[in-house]
């Protein structure tokens, strides 16, 4: 058994508890994990293939049910932290750092035998808000750099791959380069990010280091100038001599986009093309365009995802993929995108009871028909 006992996760205790069995087996109400689950885990499919399987999870996701760290345990080689990481949570105070639970993340993997995906250091959104206002002072860019450095150092020799910069680009803002109009990359230019990778690269000089966004999986205008964007981006990056090691496409997808599988191949061998490491991040798939039916929902979640993981996986540099969320119980849809109906998304490869879904095993078999890296 391997199991993580439930004072883990207990406010106020500073080192966890980890207990390990001998048995295979994990009955806990109606999750069974056997052998065969083990064996045909997707973290098992994946490695067969070269590549890394992993999820996002939340502390607080795990302290509400016992269950989810035994699927994640069972599934994932790799997790990587919803929120723990973000600087609204690090330095919601000027100055006082909070790390306790990024920390138990951190030792959830470790205990585990997962790594680690850190993200992510430098973000427009989850700011702490004494940096209102702030950071387009002449001070600002000093604010920053710092809270990359000091959120990479704190977990350096830990986080095996950093998404350093999460999503600068914004096409719709209509500054040069597709930049985003948040006060680092006002007037498009795109040095900021540069210097955050200097600072991320001095703060853990053995970390992979990633940028990371969204927006580049469908064939429509503002995908394609997004695309172009990021392309251009890496140039910038690398005439400055940026330490980019990799590139992270978050895929949120939504059934009912348009997705063309070659315009994304294209885009991922562009990509690879600057000898860059592509890891998928943040996959889940929003089903507010299919109706309540569980059914036909859950095959067209599992068909759309299908699609794009095949074409995904036809590039050889693409060599992670991380869902965010194992469960539907878990997915940030249904607050953050919530469907028209007010019924819950089926969004994630489990359902709410921690059983697998039919996309569980669409994201088997693109694993089984992946090429060995
Ligand atoms: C999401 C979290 O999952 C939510 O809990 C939060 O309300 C908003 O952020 N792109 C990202 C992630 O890079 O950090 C976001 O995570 C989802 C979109």
């Amino acid at each position: 058994m391997i199991s993580v006992d439930e004072g883990l996760f207990s406010p106020g205790l500073k080192r966890r508890t980890l207990v390990f069995g001998g048995a295979a087996a994990v009955v806990a109400n109606s999750v069974r994990i056997g052998e065969a689950e083990i064996n045909d885990s997707l973290k098992a499919r994946a490695a067969r293939k070269g590549l890394t399987f992993g999820s996002e999870v939340t502390v607080r996701a795990l302290r509400e049910s016992t269950l989810l760290s035994n699927v994640i345990i069972a599934d994932c080689a790799m997790i990587v932290p919803g929120v723990e990481m973000k600087w609204g949570v690090t330095e919601k105070n000027r100055g006082k750092s909070d790390y306790q639970n990024g920390e138990i993340l951190a030792d959830f993997a470790k205990a585990n035998g997962m790594s680690l995906r850190g993200h992510t250091a430098l973000w427009h959104r989850n700011t702490p808000s004494w940096t209102n206002g702030l950071l387009n002072t002449m001070g600002g860019k000093d604010v920053l750099l710092k809270r990359v450095a000091d959120v990479v150092s704190h977990f350096r020799g830990r986080v095996i791959e950093w998404d350093v910069v999460n999503e600068a680009l914004e096409p719709s803002d209509n500054l040069p380069g597709e930049m985003r109009n948040w006060p680092p990359f006002a007037k498009g230019d795109p040095g900021y990010v540069a210097e955050a990778f200097h600072a991320a690269a001095e703060a853990d000089p053995g970390a992979l280091l990633f940028y990371n966004d969204y927006g580049f999986e469908y064939y429509s205008d503002g995908q394609e100038r997004k695309r172009a964007g990021a392309l251009r981006l890496i140039e910038e990056l690398r005439k400055r001599n940026t330490p980019l090691h990799g590139f992270g496409v978050q895929s949120h997808l939504k059934v009912g986009n348009n997705f063309k599988a070659n315009v994304f191949r294209k885009f991922l061998a562009d990509i690879a093309a600057y000898d860059l490491k592509i890891s998928l991040t943040e996959l889940d798939i929003n089903d507010d365009r299919l109706p309540y039916d569980i059914a036909e929902r859950d095959k067209g979640v599992a068909d759309h995802a299908q699609a794009f993981l095949e074409a995904a996986f036809d590039e050889p540099a693409v060599t992670r993929l991380l869902v965010w969320g194992m469960s539907d119980a878990n997915t940030w849809l249904n607050s953050d995108r919530p469907r028209q109906d007010g019924f819950k998304h089926r969004a994630l490869p489990l359902d709410e009871n921690y059983k697998r879904k039919p996309l569980w095993h669409a994201i088997a078999k693109a694993f089984d028909n992946a090429s060995p890296r």
